[in-house]
Parts: C-alpha cells; sequence; structure tokens
C-alpha cells in the first residue's frame, strides 16, 4: 500500500465515529405504533437499513441531511431520487413560495399549467401534449388506461427486469406483495425480458391482438444491445400496441430530453416524475397527440378519464418544476450528474481493487445513476453484505442506499465519500474472511416486495 492510500486509510479510519442514535430509537418505537410500516414509503422503512442507522431526518441543506440526534451524514439516492438538485435548493424553494403566495388551487386551470407544459414540451420534444399528476404511479397507471382506450384491447406486457413501475394493481399484482389484490388482475399483465426481442414477441404470438402496451424502462441497471429499443418500438406498431417508455429514473438524469432522447428512440407515451420538481410532488404523461386526445374534449370517442384530480395541478408544484427545468438548462446539471459518478465511480473501483473486492462488491448502472452490488463469500449476491456496507458508511458519515449523486455532490463530498468507501471495503474484506456474524451488528435488511417474512420492530 503507498503512502497516499495509507493517508487515505487513516483518514478513513478517524472518520469513524460512534454516533448516538438513542433519538431514532425512540422515535421508532412510536412510529410504528402510530404508522404501519413505521414511514409513507416502503424504501425508506427500517426493514431497508441497517440497525444502526439514523432513522428520522429533521432537515437537509445541499447533499447533507441532519438526523434527530443531530448527526450530519452526506446522502445519496436523495428522495428516492426526486432529489437531484439538492435538498432546499433555494431557487427552487423560492420559486415554490413566491408561487404560494399567489395562491396554489383555483376553481378554473392556472396559467402556470400552460406554461410548465410549454416548458416541458420543449425539452422532451418526442411528445405533443402532456398531463401532469403528482406520482410517478400515477402517470403510468394513466399511459396503461390510456394504451387500453386507444387499441381497445386489456392485456399489458411489462419488462420484468425492471423492478418497478406503479402502486397500483395491474403491476403489484405481478410481485410477491400482492396480497388485497384480485388474482384475475395479475392475469391482465404479461412479462417479457430485457434485451430478448424474442420473449416479447412471444407473447404477441401467444396472445393476439390483445396486448394493448408494452411498459418498460428505456434502460435501467443493464444498457440495451445495440438496436433492441428500435426493435421493439417496431414490434409494437407491427401488433398494433402501444409503447410506453417509464421515465422515472431516466427522465433529466441520462439526458435532459430523457432516455428517448439519450437512446434516439421516440416511444408513443411517456411518464416523468422524480427529478422534474427537485422534490416537489410532480409527475407527468407525455406522448402523441393521437394517443393523448382522447382523454381530451375534441374527439366523438369514448372519453377516457385521464388524471383528473383535486391537487392534480397545485400551482408551487408546477412552479417548482419550472424553475427546476430552467436550472436543468441554464446550469447544464445532467453534464454534472455523470461527472460526478464518474469521479465516485473511478474512486470506489480503485478501493475495490486495493482491498480485493473484484466479484464481492460491484458498481452497476450509468455514472448518472449508480447503484452496487453486494455478495458473500461464495458469491452470491448477499442482503447481509448490504447491510454491512451501510453499516458501515453510515458509521463513516454517509447514507449509501446508493451512490445516485446530485447537482450539489461537490468534488470534495465525493472524495469524502470515497473515503468512507475504503473504510468500509476494510471491514468488508475482513468480513469475507471473518464471518459476518463478527461484524455486522443486528440483523440484515430485506428486499421490499415480499410476501411473507415478518420483521420484527424497534
Ligand atoms: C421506474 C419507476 N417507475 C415508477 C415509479 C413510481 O413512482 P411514484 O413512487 O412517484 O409513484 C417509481 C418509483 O420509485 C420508479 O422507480
Amino acid at each position: 500500500m503507498g503512502v497516499a492510500q495509507n493517508e487515505m486509510l487513516g483518514q478513513a479510519l478517524a472518520a469513524v465515529g460512534s454516533r448516538d442514535f438513542s433519538g431514532s430509537r425512540a422515535f421508532q418505537a412510536k412510529a410504528h405504533r402510530l404508522i404501519p410500516g413505521g414511514a409513507h414509503t416502503y424504501a425508506k422503512g427500517d426493514d431497508q437499513y441497517p440497525e444502526q442507522a439514523p432513522a428520522f431526518i429533521v432537515r437537509g441543506k445541499g447533499c447533507r441531511v441532519w438526523d434527530v440526534d443531530g448527526n450530519e451524514f452526506i446522502e445519496y439516492g436523495m428522495g428516492l431520487r426526486a432529489v437531484t438538485l439538492g435538498h432546499a435548493f433555494e431557487p427552487v424553494v423560492e420559486a415554490a413560495y413566491r408561487q404560494m403566495q399567489l395562491g396554489i388551487n383555483f376553481t378554473r386551470p392556472a396559467k402556470i399549467e400552460v406554461d410548465l407544459a410549454e416548458a416541458f414540451l420543449d425539452v422532451i420534444n418526442g411528445a405533443d401534449m402532456v398531463k401532469f399528476a403528482k406520482n410517478g404511479s400515477d402517470v403510468t397507471t394513466a399511459a396503461v388506461k390510456l394504451a387500453r382506450a386507444y387499441t381497445g384491447r386489456d392485456l399489458i406486457a411489462i419488462c420484468c427486469d425492471h423492478p418497478f413501475f406503479s402502486t397500483d394493481d395491474w403491476f403489484i399484482a405481478t410481485t410477491e406483495m400482492n396480497a388485497g389484490i384480485p388474482y384475475v388482475v395479475s392475469e391482465m399483465t404479461l412479462k417479457f425480458h430485457y434485451n430478448d426481442l424474442e420473449s416479447l414477441r412471444e407473447l404477441f404470438d401467444q396472445y393476439p391482438g390483445r396486448i394493448a402496451c408494452v411498459v418498460m424502462e428505456a434502460e435501467a441497471a443493464t444498457p440495451p444491445i445495440p438496436g433492441y429499443l428500435n426493435q421493439v418500438k417496431g414490434l409494437c406498431e407491427e401488433r398494433g400496441a402501444v409503447l410506453v417508455f417509464d421515465e422515472m429514473i431516466t427522465g433529466f438524469r441520462w439526458h435532459l430530453g430523457g432516455a428517448q432522447k439519450f437512446h434516439g428512440v421516440v416511444p408513443h407515451l411517456s411518464a416523468f416524475g422524480k427529478a422534474m420538481g427537485n422534490g416537489f410532488a410532480i409527475s407527468a404523461l407525455a406522448g402523441k397527440r393521437e394517443i393523448m386526445r382522447l382523454g381530451g374534449l375534441d374527439h366523438d370517442q369514448p372519453r377516457v378519464f385521464l388524471l383528473s384530480t383535486t391537487h392534480g395541478a397545485e400551482t408551487h408544484a408546477l412552479a417548482a418544476s419550472l424553475e427546476t427545468l430552467r436550472i436543468y438548462r441554464e446550469r447544464h446539471v445532467v453534464d454534472f450528474l455523470w461527472k460526478q459518478g464518474e469521479r465516485l465511480r473511478a474512486l470506489v473501483n480503485q478501493s475495490i481493487a486495493e482491498n480485493r473486492l473484484e466479484g464481492f462488491f460491484e458498481l452497476m448502472g450509468r455514472p448518472c445513476n449508480l447503484v452496487f452490488a453486494t455478495c458473500d463469500q461464495e458469491g452470491n449476491r448477499s442482503q447481509a453484505f448490504r447491510t454491512l456496507f451501510m453499516q458501515e458508511m453510515i458509521r463513516r458519515g454517509v447514507i449509501a442506499p446508493s451512490f445516485v449523486v446530485s447537482f450539489s455532490h461537490t468534488d470534495a463530498d465525493i472524495d469524502r465519500t470515497a473515503e468512507a468507501v475504503y473504510g468500509a471495503h476494510v471491514v468488508y474484506r475482513k468480513t469475507l474472511d471473518g464471518g459476518i456474524d463478527k461484524y455486522l451488528e443486528g440483523r440484515p435488511v430485506k428486499p421490499v416486495n415480499r410476501r411473507f417474512n415478518y420483521f420484527k420492530t424497534a
């Protein structure tokens, strides 16, 4: 090990502090008494984090957060990838506040609904029309409904290698966590594999004239093989189905124009959310006029009840989104996300090599959306080792369920994270050699979408 690495290790170990989580513990008990699961979003829940972790955050600024005990952390994947500019990002907060002072919900539509539609379609320029909503799930579900009405067909084909499309029954019925959903609903959703055109063609052959739409991310952890996305679109058009891209994660991250721009394949419909409003609740269904207009007033076909809710176009969320789009354009945010992700990737890969963790700890995905996989001594995917790694990162002041960067992760934050990774990797290596029980404090995390498996709470 060279001097630089020695220094790095020294700093990494020096940064290991014992953190007091007693406030978190006390709050956890109360939270589980009052809220099923102790949180309003499963991915934030206790079963997703090590026992030694901050359980509740009280404030954030940039890429940093502070928990109920006053501990400070650098965060990754902030707000489930929604907060791409940074927590409490002033220009966005101010734009929302200015709008709130003008009123947030009127009897007739607000002018800003049209302003944002224009700005959005200027960026997502393969689409002719857009409709805004509050959640990603609302808009993927709206895409499915619209496709069914447009085609007069009932079945949906989803890419089963992509983890999530909606909280609604058409998707959740296909997961392990399908309690409460009639079995018949699951029979309406068929599955194909990514980068496997034949698996989609087989579905079209098996259910001729019955598949309304194909729902997929243009890219998740694995990139498309050359030509694949175009072939999917071609197959959809040949068989009369609507192609829907879920751009919840890729939108405003792969490219300002989404993964559809990045890969040069324009879907018939696409669904956006997350990064659109830097954490404010806003999502969008965008697409071709011929399909979208079925949700409008100027046609003679049966009307589609397309996204109409009381809070659907709250003006402050639209103002936040307008400002977010402006900042994205003016400050080249997407380029920055790729650059910082690349910096982090190089440093993490260096640490993997120095700690002899090849085959045990792996980075995956594009630099703008880095995730990691953890394996045990036998090289099998391991939730216990994932928990251990997150535990050691938290010990070093970093909350890292992923390495998804934001516009607020500076070079210094990335370097500080790399030091924490190095320290966590040292412990990972020792654990591979010495056994998980020796180093993991408490139980491992669990996947969200599981059927049973009781998880003891505080
Ligand atoms: C790819 C993808 N699609 C859809 C959704 C649903 O979005 P929301 O949680 O805003 O309903 C998510 C949420 O994580 C997602 O990751």
